[in-house]
């Protein structure tokens, strides 16, 4: 009798120090050192080395970043109980990023998003770009900023991790004019917000807007879908686009409409209605007019949430614009770092920029760079996951 109770208490111990330890371990995973650590992530055909840095926040966030294409390549970030996954669609391995990345985590530039027939005027000139995505130019053009190395900075500012990527673009490239330095200063806060910093300057006017293509699932990547995902976006009108995904210079209103993200609602909720918008892109790929005020300051954009993991992600930004891309050309046929394949709706894009074919759209707001001018945009990301009530 003695002993079975002794037995008992035992295990209630035993039970009480695996819960400290599992306690323990969740408190760790939201608390850290922060840090930067480097290592090599692969090797480039011509031999050029690819690196991928890690910055470790005070607040648990942890965000690998490859010089190749600026790439976001993983964001671990805890759930409710604090346990960490990695919250965006990627590759384990530098080949499948060079030979098969739909923009997974990329820098995009020159011009993120479409330019209608790869071509636009300035200053009475006309200029062509590739055509690499139906008629028209996407991300860029064929070797667009996201699959250029970037040179790497790290970047420490108190309990800030950073690391700040430069590149310059010939005058050309891509058929786009003037020479262009660019940096993308990115820094994680210990309250878990990455930061994107944007500069870009030319020596003859060009056009310019520049985005992250991360696609997150914030069940973790290789989770399943996202249609079950609450978004938000801060938006009462988007821009409604023709059957090739160019905008076709309206801006219409949400209210009524299965685009209304004004409060939050079920990806998956409506995704299926026979709304031509929704047809035409096989689901959400459009861009929201984001209500801001007459300031040109970050406003909040988008919070988006997993309700089994408690997981949100808060964006907000300078930009004008964001396009809210479902996953919808996601086939099964790339497998990520999981090993698992990601089908259609798997994970999702929330691209902060100047809206598509600006170049061409007289009343939406200005992409032109002149010489002298500096481009200077800024979005962040902010991760949490409140516990429940
Ligand atoms: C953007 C576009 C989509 C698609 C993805 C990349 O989000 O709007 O149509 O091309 O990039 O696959």
């Amino acid at each position: 009798m003695h002993f079975v109770r002794s037995t008992t208490f035992v295990r209630v111990v035993a039970l009480c120090v695996a819960c400290g330890v599992l306690m323990a371990s969740a408190a760790a995973a939201s608390a850290q050192t922060p840090g930067i650590s480097k290592a090599r992530f692969g090797t480039l055909e011509g031999g050029q080395t690819v690196d991928r840095y890690t910055l470790r926040g005070a607040g648990g966030v942890r965000v690998g970043i490859l010089t190749y294409g600026g790439i976001v390549q993983s964001i671990q970030a805890p759930d409710r109980r604090g346990r960490l996954a990695n919250v965006t669609l990627g590759f384990d391995n530098l080949e499948d990023y060079v030979t098969r990345n739909p923009y997974f985590g990329t820098i995009t530039g020159r011009y993120a998003n479409r330019i209608a027939k790869g071509r636009f005027t300035l200053e009475g000139q006309e200029y062509k770009l590739a055509t690499n995505n139906g008629p028209n130019s996407l991300h860029g053009g064929e070797r667009g900023f996201d699959k250029r190395v970037w040179d790497a900075e790290e970047v420490r500012q108190g309990r800030t991790v950073g690391l700040r990527l430069t590149y310059t673009s010939a005058d050309g490239e891509e058929g786009y004019p003037g020479r262009m330095p660019v940096s993308v200063l990115f820094t994680l806060s210990p309250s878990n917000q990455l930061r994107f910093d944007y500069e870009a300057t030319t020596d003859k006017t060009t056009v310019v807007n520049l985005t992250n293509h991360s696609y997150f699932n914030l069940a973790g990547e290789g989770k399943g879908t996202i249609l079950n995902h609450q978004l938000q976006l801060n938006a009462d009108r988007f821009t409604p686009v023709d059957p090739t995904l160019i905008p076709t210079g309206r801006l219409q209103r949400v209210a009524g409409t299965p685009m209304d993200f004004r409060r939050a609602h079920r990806i998956g909720a409506r995704i299926r209605q026979n709304f031509g918008q929704l047809v035409i892109g096989q689901g959400y790929d459009h861009n929201w007019v984001l209500n801001r005020g007459s300031g040109g300051g970050l406003v909040r954009a988008a919070r988006l949430r997993d309700p089994s993991s408690g997981r949100v992600l808060t964006i907000s930004t300078t930009e004008p614009g964001i396009q809210f891309y479902s996953g919808n050309f996601l086939a099964g046929t790339l497998v990520g770092p999981g090993k698992q394949a990601y089908r259609q709706g798997d994970g999702l894009a929330l691209e902060t920029q100047h809206y598509p074919d600006s170049p061409n759209q007289p009343n939406f707001p200005s992409t032109v760079l002149r010489p002298g001018e500096t481009y200077r945009t800024s979005t962040v990301y902010a991760f949490s996951a409140p516990r429940r009530r």
